[in-house]
């Protein structure tokens, strides 16, 4: 029989699961502090990696310490800067966005997907593990709208080719819409602040609104230079129904109910 899935969203679970999502390890690590003897569940060591706890009732400890999840999850929205990685943390100390979301009051959360070192705008965090793997399966095809300034003019051969399905490394990139959008476009000066035409080394330069809706690595990057543009700065604004709206650059807000109805639905595969 399924465990039975109440209102506040938590149900038996494994121990070794209870503890990532409480954000105390990875599952293989939560298994290690398990077998170390260092968990106890009401009061009793536990070691045996099949057992089952009920996060309403049973008092979890590691090393003494009360661990607990989350009872709604929690989604948030992060306007990444550039210069920090999409991980939660980094063996050499780089700063990373696991800097900017408060993950000590909200442990286990993780970001859906990844953008470059580079590229800023929205990045969707959650703690709901299966959210966020549900958004980033292919099948749900959810939309991801960049703005890019490139090297060169890209001309309606370039968009076309673009809008086709553009041949990468790796297959075929889906197709995706692209066009070329006017300084008087609000989501021009995003990557263009000072107004498009050259580059500091005096290159001619434009700025590209692009769709798509895969999530390889370097995918935006890779079709501009598929089609002969190299990115020069990159800017997420929308990912799937969220648009980057209401949070300064480095800051991060919760979901409205509203986004996080939308969010549900896409991840449901209805969106
Ligand atoms: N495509 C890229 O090339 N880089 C990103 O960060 C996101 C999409």
């Amino acid at each position: 029989m399924s465990d039975p899935i109440r209102e506040d969203g938590l149900y038996p679970m494994r121990l070794q699961r209870f503890l990532a999502r409480a954000g105390v390890a990875s599952r293989r690590g939560s298994e290690r502090l398990m077998t170390a003897g260092r968990v106890r569940v009401n009061g009793a060591v536990v070691t045996e990696l099949g057992s089952k706890v009920d996060p309403a009732s049973d008092v979890v400890t590691v090393d003494g310490a009360v661990c607990r999840i989350a009872e709604r999850p929690c989604h948030l929205m992060l306007y990444k800067p550039a210069g920090y990685l999409t991980t939660m943390s980094d063996p050499h100390g780089r700063p990373t966005v696991a800097d900017l979301v408060p993950v000590a009051e909200r442990p286990g959360l993780y970001p859906v997907g990844r953008l470059d070192l580079d590229t800023t705008g929205l990045l969707l965090f959650t703690t709901a593990g299966e959210l966020g793997q549900a958004l980033l399966h292919p099948s749900h095809h959810v939309t991801k709208h960049y703005v890019a300034l490139v090297s060169g003019t890209p001309d309606e051969g370039d968009l076309g080719r673009l809008r086709a399905g553009v041949r990468l490394e790796d297959g075929p990139a889906a197709p995706a819409e692209a066009e070329l959008l006017s300084p008087s476009d609000p989501l021009f000066s995003l990557v263009a602040p000072r107004g498009a035409g050259r580059t500091g080394g005096g290159e001619p330069n434009a700025v590209v609104g692009l769709t798509i809706h895969e999530g390889r690595k370097h995918q935006v990057k890779k079709m501009m230079q598929a089609v002969g543009h190299r990115v020069l700065r990159l800017h997420r604004d929308a990912f799937g129904p969220l648009v980057l709206t209401g949070v300064a650059e480095g800051s991060w807000r919760e979901l409205t109910e509203a986004e996080t109805a939308a969010v549900e639905a896409v991840a449901r595969g209805e969106g």
